[in-house]
């Protein structure tokens, strides 16, 4: 766990509260993606196993629950696997099971080592990893250890892996230039913002307070750091309560080295759900490959 250092955004203990505030302001309830793991979800004679890769605060794993039903879900056992503890801890004190048998487990692994978290090797029928995530792998070994940790998590022949990448780590720096280079800085999460906060898991409310996002990039334009405040105004004079300097890093993707790892893994884009208007394009990996 050397790379959560204290201003990672996602190790502190105070930003799972935010994020799920700040997630909420950009998309209200609305899950858009839910309808591209529905189309994934399948019916087989075991249970089916469905690991919610980089869950943060269990966004995908709630969205699973609740926008639709399947009767795949009403036993399935859901894992929801992060590196950072306390939005690992958020996602487990937030989502609840929607069927009496279906399985919530929640583990502390990284994206680059988690077939190891997986009780008794268990093997993979849907695999997500949602938002973007696999930008915050910033080396291409990251990269590779991660594919070749879903080759060895994906059930054999029919595992099925959706990654989401975000369409500006696509396209890099020359597209977007940081602060002031988006249409809706608000939309994208770029901008400030104020924000109410009813409790911030500590028992204080009031207000939230993120600046404008900052945005450095690494010499070779191929790592981007993005670096904003948080601060939880309360009580009627909105003193400061606490503010954190935080930030993460995203990579730009590499659309030629990722086919060369994905196929190195023993891996298989089958399907690409095509960004079309939308901020993010999922790649369909599936484990026929052998
Ligand atoms: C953009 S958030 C997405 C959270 C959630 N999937 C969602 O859709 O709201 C990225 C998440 O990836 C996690 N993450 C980043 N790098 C990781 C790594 N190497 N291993 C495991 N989790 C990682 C962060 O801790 C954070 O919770």
């Amino acid at each position: 766990m050397a790379d959560l250092n204290n201003s990672y955004a996602y190790a502190s203990p105070r930003f799972p509260v935010f994020y799920d505030a700040w997630v909420f302001a950009m998309f209200g309830n609305t899950n858009s993606e839910t309808s591209v793991y529905q189309k994934y979800l399948r019916s087989y004679s075991h249970r089916q196993v469905i690991l919610d890769l980089c869950t943060g605060t269990g966004r995908v794993v709630r969205a699973l629950g609740e926008d639709y039903s399947h009767k795949s879900l009403e036993d399935a056992i859901i894992y929801g696997i992060d590196h950072a503890p306390a939005m690992v801890q958020r996602a487990q004190a937030t989502c609840t099971p929607t069927h009496p048998m279906q399985e919530h487990k929640w583990k502390v692994a990284s994206a680059t080592n988690f077939y190891e978290a997986l009780d008794d090797g268990e093997k993979v029928d849907l695999l997500i990893n949602s938002a973007g995530s696999i930008s915050h792998l910033l080396h291409r070994r990251d990269v590779q250890s991660f594919l070749d940790q879903v080759k060895k998590s994906l059930r054999p022949q029919t595992g099925v892996a959706l990654i989401s990448v975000l369409v500006e780590m696509i396209h890099g720096p020359e597209e977007k230039e940081g602060p002031g280079g988006s249409e809706d800085l608000v939309q994208d999460g770029m901008g400030g913002l104020i924000l109410p906060c009813e409790d911030d898991g500590e028992g204080l409310s009031g207000y939230w307070h993120k600046s404008a996002t900052k945005v450095t990039w690494n010499e070779d334009k191929t790592v981007r750091t993005d670096s904003f405040y948080v601060e939880l105004h309360t009580g009627g004079s909105g003193a400061v309560a606490w503010r954190e300097d935080l930030n993460w890093g995203l990579a730009v993707f590499d659309e030629k080295a990722w086919a060369e790892d994905v196929e190195s893994a023993g891996l298989k884009v089958v399907n690409m759900i095509p960004e079309g208007d939308s901020y993010q394009r999922f790649y369909v990996l599936s484990n026929l490959a052998t």
